[in-house]
């Protein structure tokens, strides 16, 4: 076969040669009938593209066929790589490429629904061009998501998913080391596993069944099964009505579950450094992405402790009592108080990433060991990243009786999941783990504004298309 060469990849050192590429017809603009410049882009990088008429390389029709070509229909192109004397402006490469084959390979309707161009803009750049007095289009997220396959193409969205696509190797790999393994648990489970009635219901050849609101209960029965230590990167199901720019219907969970030899601070050991981990190989190996992500929704670098931060919520509570939020000591934090809370971390501790744990029991699901020292409160956390959470975590109950006691005082039919507490009685260590948000991870570290811009095709309470 031919050699290709990616538009990433195109730069001055390939001078005179001959490359093929294919891509996108990012533009098309016609110079009268003997010359036309095509914008190629391939995963978000561009290149410009001369079709100049020439005796015995390129034809009139050439240059016809070219500037008849519509907008994002995927093209091959050979030609030879020129490099200008003047910046070329409107690309991503600072070559060029003087065509001499063109070919469709498949045809874009002539009338997009969103323009790339336009869909590609920063906020601030849409403000300018409106106040020059440019005819734009602002491409609003309904829309976006609507032909999301189009969306997609803007080099932030690349940008997005392949960071998402690292958080994820890294985890894997991370865990890999540190003696994990990957496991499946099952998605149609019985019931309910987080508690609350948040739950997709099915059929399940008769019997009623659910999508499972996490592997909680498979997780622990892996390490009762002898894996002690276990991760998942796993669809999550949650029925809940929340309308917000954090929450999904669908969203991948990223699960651990470890035996705990000592106490539960092994648990927070393992979130500290495979974050720190993940945050440092995402600065220094996806610096493109983070680039392109930042030039449509510009953010500020992450900040973060080498050794992460850890507060309990007494500490928490009481910090914000000193800034003058009122906070029941017993209760949850709030998305606004969660805000605050991170805020003042950030000023205090300069870290915009932390761990809040020894949370009041009774907020906690019905699973999380209780403290030994004080059973109101729990071995439990949640990890924050800019002021939102990101994780939540605990040691899990691993006595039978007392887990069957706690179910029932949270209101859980405890028929439901006898098989999970049943399980514990033929011998089980204790144990803990938690659950990372994919998309929450990378909208967070990236500062974008919605979980739905790091969501491939999003499912909400409203949205199940495309
Ligand atoms: O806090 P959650 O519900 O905890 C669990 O599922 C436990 N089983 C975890 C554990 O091991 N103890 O979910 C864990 C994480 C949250 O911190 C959040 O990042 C994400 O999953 N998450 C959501 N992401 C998107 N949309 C939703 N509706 C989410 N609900 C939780």
């Amino acid at each position: 076969g031919r050699v290709w060469t990616q538009v990433s990849n195109l730069n001055g050192g390939l001078k005179d040669q001959v490359v093929l590429i294919r891509g996108r017809a990012h533009t098309i603009r016609a110079v009268g009938k003997k010359m036309a410049f095509l914008v190629v882009r391939e995963a978000g990088f561009t290149v410009q593209c001369v079709v100049t008429v020439a005796p015995d390389l390129v034809s009139p029709q050439m240059v016809k066929y070219a500037n008849g070509l519509s907008r994002e229909s995927v093209i091959d192109v050979e030609g030879v790589v020129s490099v200008p004397d003047v910046a070329i402006k409107g690309a991503t490469q600072q070559v060029e490429i003087q065509v001499r084959k063109l070919h469709c390979v498949s045809k874009a309707v002539p009338t997009l629904p969103i323009n790339i161009e336009d869909a590609a803009r920063s906020e601030v750049e849409i403000e300018k061009a409106l106040q020059a007095g440019e005819q734009l289009v602002r491409v609003n997220q309904d829309t976006r998501l609507n032909y999301r396959v189009l969306d997609l193409r803007t080099p932030a969205n690349q940008g997005i998913f392949r960071v998402q696509y690292q958080v994820e190797n890294i985890f894997r790999k991370f865990l890999k080391r540190q003696g994990f393994i990957g496991i499946h648990s099952p998605k149609i489970i019985p019931g309910s596993s987080e508690g609350g009635a948040a739950v997709f219901r099915l059929d399940y050849k008769g019997t009623p069944a659910c999508l499972a609101q996490s592997p909680q209960l498979y997780k622990q029965m892996a390490i009762s099964g002898g894996f002690n230590r276990v991760f998942e990167v796993g669809a999550v199901y949650r029925a809940e009505d929340s309308n917000t720019h954090r929450h999904l219907c669908e969203f991948i969970g990223l699960d651990v579950e470890m035996e705990i030899k000592e106490h539960y601070s092994e648990v927070m050991d393992i979130v500290g450094s495979l974050f720190v981990k993940m945050f440092d190989h995402l600065n220094e190996n996806c610096r493109n992405e983070l680039q392109a992500i930042g030039r449509q929704y510009p953010f500020e670098p992450l900040k973060y402790l080498r050794d992460t931060l850890r507060l309990t919520f007494e500490e928490g509570v009481q910090m914000l009592k000193e800034a003058g939020v009122e906070i029941d000591p017993f209760g949850d934090l709030n998305t606004e108080s969660e805000r605050r809370l991170g805020q003042l971390v950030l000023e205090k501790y300069n870290t915009e990433f932390y761990i809040l744990h020894r949370y009041p029991l009774a907020v906690r699901p019905f699973y999380t060991m209780p403290c030994f020292d004080n059973p109101a409160y729990s071995n439990s956390f949640d990890v924050f990243i800019r002021g939102e959470e990101i994780i939540s975590g605990a040691q899990r109950i691993h006595i039978p009786e007392i887990l069957a006691q706690r179910a029932e005082e949270c209101g859980i039919n405890v028929q439901t999941i006898s098989s999970y507490i049943d399980s514990f009685r033929y011998g089980i260590p204790p144990h803990g783990g938690f659950g990372v948000g994919l998309e929450r991870v990378v909208m967070l570290f990236c500062a974008l504004n919605n979980i739905r811009k790091s969501s491939l095709f999003p499912r909400d309470p409203q949205r199940l298309n495309p």
